[in-house]
């Protein structure tokens, strides 16, 4: 059954683009039923629209005189996402904590892409802060969103080398690419059911139609 997605994003949108290339391939069995951003600017809401999906700015301003207003702004976009039959959420470049108030809309429905190989180098600028730690090896990591932020159980993983040469746009730019690929393959497993899952152990159920096959890579060096 093809899985109905619903993205949230903030700014370029380059990993949704390459989830919109994956499902007009066919290597992505679902389809993007709607975008939404906190940002009226992000170019992800533009890609939406080239491509006739519903894009969506909803702007977090008015929520801020709620009492939470960042459940309250989590409760909206819970709304716009099940308004639009959203069955599972893609948080592609989204740089808002998503709360508890949205997690629970959506259990074990949440999907990320962090620039680092998690658990290191979570939260805001991974790639500068591989840089300054001098790591030698960094890479991206797709998981599960649960209640802590980039604390939920990885699905994949691939990682780049760190060179000496580095910038922060270089190594952000070699990272990219691994993104690219590491989302829609994640996305994948989880719209054929494949995606198992024991406490934070995730593991990859052979797919139906090619028994035999050798399993699926999920550390990709
Ligand atoms: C990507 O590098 C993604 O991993 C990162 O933002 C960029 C968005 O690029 N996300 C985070 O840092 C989340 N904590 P994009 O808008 O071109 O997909």
């Amino acid at each position: 059954m093809t899985l109905a997605l619903g993205v949230l994003a903030s700014g370029r949108g380059s990993n949704f683009q390459a989830i919109l290339d994956a499902i007009h391939k066919g290597t992505l069995d679902a389809v993007v039923k709607v975008v939404l951003s906190n940002k009226s600017s992000a170019l992800a809401l533009e890609r939406g629209r080239t491509h006739r999906i519903p894009s969506i700015f909803l702007d977090p301003k008015p929520f801020a005189e709620s009492q939470d207003p960042r459940d309250a702004y989590d409760r909206a976009v819970g709304q716009v996402l099940h308004e639009h039959g959203v069955e599972a959420v893609v948080l592609a470049g989204y740089m808002r904590i998503v709360t508890p108030a949205l997690v629970r809309q959506f259990p074990w429905k949440i999907f990320n892409i962090h620039p680092s190989i998690l658990p290191s180098f979570p939260g805001l600028h991974a790639q500068r802060q591989a840089l300054e730690w001098g790591a030698k090896v960094s890479g991206c990591s797709v998981h599960f969103v649960t209640e802590g932020v980039d604390e939920g159980p990885v699905i994949i993983q691939m990682t780049v080398p760190v060179l000496e040469d580095d910038t922060e746009e270089s190594l952000s730019a070699r990272i990219l690419e691994q993104e690219h690929v590491a989302f829609p393959k994640a996305l994948q497993w989880f719209a054929q059911g494949r995606l198992a899952r024991e406490g934070r152990r995730v593991t990859v159920l052979p797919s139906r139609d090619r028994e035999g096959e050798a399993p699926e890579r999920t550390n990709i060096l």
